[in-house]
């Protein structure tokens, strides 16, 4: 076995061998199962993507709307989850309570019958039904009101809009919505992939997995950072306000929100995208002086570090989309989580193919033969 140095944050070293997604950071390129996002983003659905990403290939006519029909007919919650929500403090923020959630619903199916194919696509199709229905269901009871309960008649994401909003979106939200879950569903070996197979090699269920790798996306150096970038652009302000506040985060070493990648070194195709996205909803609904901070970001940051390959993200416009959704911002998460969790169970169902545990090595610094010193004398 060849020996590696330590690289903080496994930097450059493969983890797995998987067949699911590619980036090219160099480029800007990322596919999935082999397939360009623009082609995707154009012409797929989020559900059929994660047909895509979880089973391999394309549906056919009859497979997808088998698998439309699954998902429709699990997007319920159970009465005892929605009960263990109440319990949840209003003030708490959505990603812990779809954590808990999400690892709640192993108690209801925790047969671990993980050769079995049937017990991996109904593991699959509850994950990706019920996940939108707990995030909406915890918006709602956190203002005091009962969960809107989920509409047959309505796609995926139109349906999700509907059961947060109380209303039915009109058609351009909803597929721009849908464009935002294709986009998000899956990015190679990122920190909340590697949780959950960190934790899907120990071959326990796949709502552990699931819970394991929600809670790794809550932080704000993967997918809490579109909520940062809110924030970011609140503080901002206005247009001239830009260049100063970027010159301040570069003199005092603070990273700018939604900008920089450890793979990308051009801009995010994904941003490029979303930024089409946006200005879609924009056309339609108005304006919004955030796009135009944004835009003057973009601009100051390339010209400050661009040389360092900082670029943005796919964090960075996908806020600004949200917002226009009329999704609160501490939602940004927990809807990245909505569209990740195909990519995670793709990742999870590959790992199951050939599976090892996950056990790396470190490299000690402590001490050798310490003495123990008795407590009175510490
Ligand atoms: N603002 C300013 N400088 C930056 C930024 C940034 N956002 N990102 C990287 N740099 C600089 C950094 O200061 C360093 O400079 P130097 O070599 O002079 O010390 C250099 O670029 C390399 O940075 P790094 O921190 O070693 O890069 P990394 O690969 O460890 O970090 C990152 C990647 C995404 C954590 C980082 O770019 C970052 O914190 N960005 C802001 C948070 C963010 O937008 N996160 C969303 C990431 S995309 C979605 C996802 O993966 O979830």
């Amino acid at each position: 076995m060849t020996v590696c140095e330590y690289r903080a944050g496994l930097e450059g070293i493969p983890a797995t061998q998987s067949s699911i997604s590619f980036v090219d950071g160099q480029r800007g390129v990322l596919e999935y199962r082999g397939i360009s996002i623009e082609e995707l983003a154009e012409r797929s659905s989020f559900i059929e993507t994660a047909y895509l990403l979880i089973w391999g290939e394309l549906p056919n006519k009859d497979e997808l709307e088998l698998f439309e029909y699954e998902i429709r007919n699990h997007r319920r919650l159970k009465y005892r989850i929605r009960d263990m929500m109440k319990c949840f403090p209003e003030g708490g923020h959505p990603m812990d309570a779809l954590q808990a959630c999400a690892a709640a619903l192993g108690l209801f199916y925790s047969r671990r019958a993980l050769d079995d194919p049937a017990y991996i696509r109904a593991a699959c199709v509850r994950l990706l039904a019920k996940i939108p229905t707990m995030v909406a269901a915890f918006q709602l009871m956190r203002k005091g009101n009962d969960p809107v309960q989920p509409r047959d008649d309505l796609g995926y994401s139109a349906n999700f809009l509907y059961m947060l909003n109380e209303r039915e979106p009109d058609p351009l939200a909803a597929h721009v919505f849908d464009v935002c879950l294709t986009l998000h569903a899956e990015h190679t070996i990122n920190a909340s992939t590697f949780s959950a197979l960190v934790t899907a090699s120990t071959l326990t269920d796949p709502y552990a997995v699931v819970a394991s790798a929600v809670g790794t996306l809550a932080g704000p150096l993967h997918g809490g950072a579109n909520e940062e970038v809110i924030f970011m652009l609140e503080e901002i302000e206005s247009v001239e306000n830009v260049a100063p506040y970027i010159d301040h985060c570069i003199e005092h070493k603070q990273k700018i929100m939604g900008f920089g990648h450890r793979v990308y070194k051009v801009k995010d195709p994904r941003a490029t995208i979303l930024q089409h996205l946006a200005e879609k909803l924009f056309e339609k609904y108005g304006g919004d002086t955030f796009y135009d901070i944004a835009l003057e970001m973009e601009r100051v940051v390339h010209d400050r570090l661009g040389h360092k390959g900082i670029y943005p993200n796919v964090d960075f416009y996908s806020g600004l989309v949200y917002r226009k959704l009329g999704i609160p911002t501490d939602l940004f998460t927990p809807v990245f989580a909505i569209s990740r969790t195909a990519g995670w169970l793709a990742h999870w169902k590959e790992q199951l193919n050939e599976n090892r545990i996950f056990r790396p090595t470190q490299i000690y610094t402590g001490t050798h033969s310490s003495p123990y010193v008795p407590i009175q004398e510490r």
